[in-house]
This record gives structure tokens, sequence and C-alpha cells, in this order.
């Protein structure tokens, strides 16, 4: 399968989505050469700290930037090195692996030496709240007295777990989630650098699902691409992508309707593997029906769009009314036994059996 995020990770700040205020007070600090020795990036998985890392330790060493310019021209020696991995002024250590123990020691010794080529010599140390306390006092020392010559960018997923004394030394920049506009035009981006045709229903599908990470947009469409390699239509993309909770609920829906509970048992079973609470789920159904019931009957809530919604219109029409109501009222029945059940799909799997078989 395509690897997407290798392949695409963006290589200036221009083409780093969201992040705005990150972006801006960076590129700033570069222009003006205002820039500090200490950051903590922070942030879940994802949404571009490992990437605005390496963009910045380009940039601040990048040698044909001129004065009051802020992007790397990704041409010249050392911003190839970089590209490439190779750098010696870059260096790139995961906390995780180790713990870091030996790696801060080593890193100890090398920040004093200058840096083999460019101005600066960037530490990117990821996972960062995984180094033990004896690591973590180490590279207090290191912080306290910085050289000149380096910079210290710190990555973490876990922000509370960095300690306040080594938090409070570096310049913070919190990630956030990006916007589902930004992502859906990078996947078009994306898409069209392919070479490839993927229906735009399945593209804003997939931004809705990645709720805000990009990483997990990427990914997502990776998959869907790899389905074949002419036009993809929201039909087949349907295989991969997980329905959002309201389609969910339509599809559990229509399979209660059809009486066919071992696809309604498997829908509920997929929730709970992808780690749905049933619970809400469970009230989610019941306000469904809510609306839906009171569509059918002829006074509907304000806030519904029923009415212009194709699926639900003939679902309202091929519902009973008595239909209806045995099946709110079998959901709402297993509200408390979804609270202790030990098995937690079993009420719904109770529930289902009597609706389709009952
Ligand atoms: N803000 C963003 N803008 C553009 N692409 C992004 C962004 N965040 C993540 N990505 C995509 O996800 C990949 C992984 O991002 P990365 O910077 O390693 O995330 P993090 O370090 O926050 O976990 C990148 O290579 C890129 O393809
Ligand atoms: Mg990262
Ligand atoms: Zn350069």
């Amino acid at each position: 399968m395509l690897t997407l995020y290798r392949k695409y990770r963006p290589q200036t700040f221009a083409e780093v989505i969201g992040q705005q205020h990150i972006k801006k007070t960076l590129e700033n600090e570069i222009k003006t050469g205002k820039i500090s020795h200490a950051y903590l990036f922070s942030g879940p998985r994802g949404l571009g700290k490992t990437t605005l890392a390496r963009i910045f330790a380009k940039a601040v060493n990048c040698e044909k930037r001129k004065i009051g310019q802020s992007e790397p021209c990704n041409e010249c020696f050392s911003c190839r090195e970089i590209m490439a991995g190779k750098s010696l002024d870059l260096i790139e250590i995961d906390a995780a692996s180790n713990r870091g123990i030996n790696e801060i020691k080593e890193l100890r010794e090398s920040v004093r030496f200058p840096p083999s080529r460019g101005k600066y010599k960037v530490f990117i140390i990821d996972e960062s709240h995984q180094i033990t306390s004896d690591a973590f006092n180490a590279l207090l020392k290191t912080l306290e007295e910085p050289p000149e010559h380096a910079i210290f960018i710190l990555v973490t997923t876990e922000l509370h777990k960095v300690p306040f004394t080594i938090a409070s030394r570096c310049q913070k920049f919190n990630f956030r989630k990006v916007q589902f506009e930004e992502i859906l035009n990078r996947l078009k981006k994306i898409v069209e650098l392919e070479g490839l045709k993927v229906d735009e229903e399945v593209l804003k599908n997939i931004a809705r699902q990645s709720q805000g990470f990009v990483r997990d947009a990427e990914s997502l469409l990776a998959q869907v691409l790899s389905l074949n390699d002419k036009e993809i239509t929201l039909e087949e993309a349907k295989i991969i992508l997980p329905l959002s909770d309201s389609e969910k609920i339509n599809e559990f829906l229509k399979y209660l309707l059809e009486k066919n509970s071992s696809k309604a048992i498997k829908l509920i079973n997929q929730c709970l593997e992808e780690g749905i609470d049933l619970k809400q789920f469970n009230s989610d159904l019941i306000e469904f029906l809510r609306k839906l019931i009171l569509f059918k009957i002829g006074s509907p809530l304000e806030n519904d769009s029923f009415s212009s919604d194709k699926i639900i219109l003939s679902l309202v029409k091929e519902i009973k009314i008595n239909d209806l109501i045995k099946i709110i009222e079998e959901f709402i029945k297993i509200k408390t036994s979804l609270e202790y059940s030990e098995i937690p799909q079993l009420p719904f799997e109770l529930a289902i059996i009597k609706i389709c078989h009952l």
C-alpha cells in the first residue's frame, strides 16, 4: 500500500495545513533571526509536529535563504541532506525506544561541538515525555546553558508528563486538529498528484471520519486509493470507509426492518470493536427513532433534515408505525441493562432478536 504520508510530507511551511498560530510565530522568528534555544511541540499524533520541526531545522540552516525569508530552499546542500535524513546538524532522538539515558548522555557531549556545516545544530527529541527522570535532569542542565548554536525541539503527545522545570524553559506550541475544509483540500491535492480520480463524496467522507487528524485522513485515503487505479466511487469506497455514526444508525434500522438479525448483530459488534460507546449509540438511536416517528405522523421536529434526505424518506415510507413503536420500546428497555451487562453488546443482541424473531 502507498505510504502517502511519507511521500507527501510537507517540505515547506506553506504546505503545512492548519497550525496557523505556530507557523506564524516560527516563521517570524526565522525571518528576524530571533530564534529560541528550546521549543516544546505538543498535541495528538498526526498533526504535523515532526514535520514542522524538520522544516524549521531546514530553514535555520538553509544556505540560500535570505534575511526576511522563512522558507527553506529545499535545494542547497544542507536542505537536501536533511531531506535525505543524512544531515549531521539535525539529530533526531526517539525517547520512546530506550527512554533516552544513553542518548541524552551522548547528546550532552555532542551539544558542545559546533555544527558540522550549518549555523545551528538542531536536536529533535520525539516522545520526550518518555525520558526517564535521570535523563530529564541531564537534559535540564543542557537547557539551562545551551550554546549559541544549539536548538532543542522537544516533541510530545503527553504534555502533562513533561516536568515543569523542562517545559518552563521552552517556547511552547500546542498543535490543534485541522479544519474539515483544509483536510479536504489536501486530500484533493494528493489525489491530483497521484493522477487518480476519486468521487468528491469519498474525500468528504474521509475528511469527516478523520476528525481533524491529518495523518489519519491520509492513511484512510491510501487504503481507498489501493482499491483500483481508475475511478473510485462512493459505492466502492464503502468497503473500506467505516460508516459515520448516523450512517450506522440508518444501516442498523434498515437491518431491523428487513428482520435481518445476523447483520444487525454484526453491526453492533463492529461498533464495539471500533470503540463506539454502545450506551451513546443507544441514546442516539432512540433520539433518531423519535424524530422518525414524529416525522411519520406528520408533526416533525423543527431541526430534522428528513424532508431533504432521500434515504430517510424511503425509510419512512416503508416503516409501519406499530413496528417503529415496538423498536423504540425495545431500545428504551435496554438502557439500564447496558450499564451493567458484563457482555456489553448482549442487551442489544437480545433486543435485536426480539424485534426480528418474536
Ligand atoms: N498539519 C499538517 N499539514 C500537512 N500534512 C500533515 C499535517 N500533519 C500531518 N500531516 C501528514 O501526516 C504525516 C505525519 O505527520 P507528522 O508531522 O509526523 O505528525 P506528528 O509528528 O504530529 O505525529 C505527514 O507526513 C503529513 O503527510
Ligand atoms: Mg511525530
Ligand atoms: Zn536550502
